[in-house]
């Protein structure tokens, strides 16, 4: 998934936009988008739009953010989402491992009720937005089957942290949010999942969200959310892979096939090893999902 974009669920117009958005994923949100006195009517509105725009052809991947399980929330939104049967829950504030352990429970008692297959809802996280979390990002890994990406947030661990800014006034990420940010590929990395950045807040700043898509890929991460349509062409450019990079991970492929014994190889003068080869057919296969391989 390059692209994810963010759509309040109780927004009809919203969501039919995003269907054509071209972003790989949508993440329809019961969470923070969406008032209190708004949540049955959104679950209501989100469960009925997953079930209908599961039956199109060419389709994003469709995701729910639920509520993070301390809000007593949560329990509700599974069980109003999980029967429509979407690709994958996205849990906010999670705390580690031990919320997957807890999150998969959940989502196995609500798709044995719903005659779904056992594992067929898979799990991002949102893995920085709580202090604690910071500490727990080590425990993701062999947790749950069903995690399939980890991503991270600002705007929740500053109100926690008790911070006036999360930026400084070029723009950048303070320090405790440049951890969360490292933290969170480290996290991924560690548990074999997808590394997503972070949404770009300032959505009329084109500039900004390349840059900032720009570094999230030089750093690893492999996708970045958005909360704007307009975003999304940014965000699918800048995460396919380019020609050369394909043919530079063709190439890194073919030289260990020709060698198969050997852990580590030499081509043009720079030293490739095991983890190369890893990385090399993981680009691999982004680009040909993205159709470019
Ligand atoms: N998904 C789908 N369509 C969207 C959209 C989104 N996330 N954000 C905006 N649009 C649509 C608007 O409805 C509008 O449609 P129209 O031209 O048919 O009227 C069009 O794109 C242009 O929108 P614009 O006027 O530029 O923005 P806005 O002021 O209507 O909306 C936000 C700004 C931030 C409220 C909106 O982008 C949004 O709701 N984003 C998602 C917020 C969210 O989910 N946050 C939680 C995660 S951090
Ligand atoms: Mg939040």
């Amino acid at each position: 998934m390059r692209s994810l974009l963010f759509v309040p669920a109780d927004d009809a117009k919203k969501l039919d936009k995003a269907m054509a958005s071209g972003a790989d994923a949508l993440i329809v949100d019961l969470e923070d988008s969406i008032p209190t006195q708004g949540k049955a009517n959104a679950r209501l509105s989100a469960a009925a739009f997953i079930a209908d725009a599961a039956k199109a052809a060419h389709r994003p991947r469709l995701l729910v953010r639920v509520n993070g399980f301390a809000s007593g929330l949560c329990d509700a939104d599974l069980d109003a989402v999980v029967p429509a049967r979407p690709d994958a829950v996205m849990l906010p504030k999670a705390e580690g491992g031990a919320d997957m352990v807890r999150a998969d429970a959940r989502l196995s008692a609500r798709e044995a009720i719903a005659g779904l297959p056992d594992g067929c809802v898979k799990i991002v996280a949102i893995a920085t937005e709580t202090a604690t979390a910071l500490f727990l990002a080590g425990t993701y890994g062999g947790a749950t089957g069903r995690l399939e990406g980890l991503t991270w947030g600002a705007e929740d661990l500053s109100a926690e942290l008790g911070a006036e800014a999360n930026r400084d006034g070029e723009g950048g990420f303070l320090d405790a949010y440049r951890l969360a940010r490292a933290l969170c590929l480290a996290a991924a990395a560690a548990a074999r999942v997808q590394a997503i950045d972070t949404v770009t807040v300032d959505f009329r700043n084109a500039a900004a969200l390349r840059r900032e898509s720009e570094e999230a890929r030089r750093d690893g991460f492999t996708g970045k959310m958005a909360i704007h349509p307009a975003q999304v062409p940014i965000i699918n450019e800048v995460f396919t892979p380019s020609a050369a990079a394909v043919a530079q991970a063709r190439a890194v492929v073919a030289a260990f096939e020709a060698h198969p014994g050997r852990g580590t190889l030499g081509i043009d003068g720079v030293m490739y090893d095991r983890p190369h080869l890893e990385r090399a057919r993981q680009l691999l296969t982004r680009a040909a999902a993205a159709g470019v391989a």
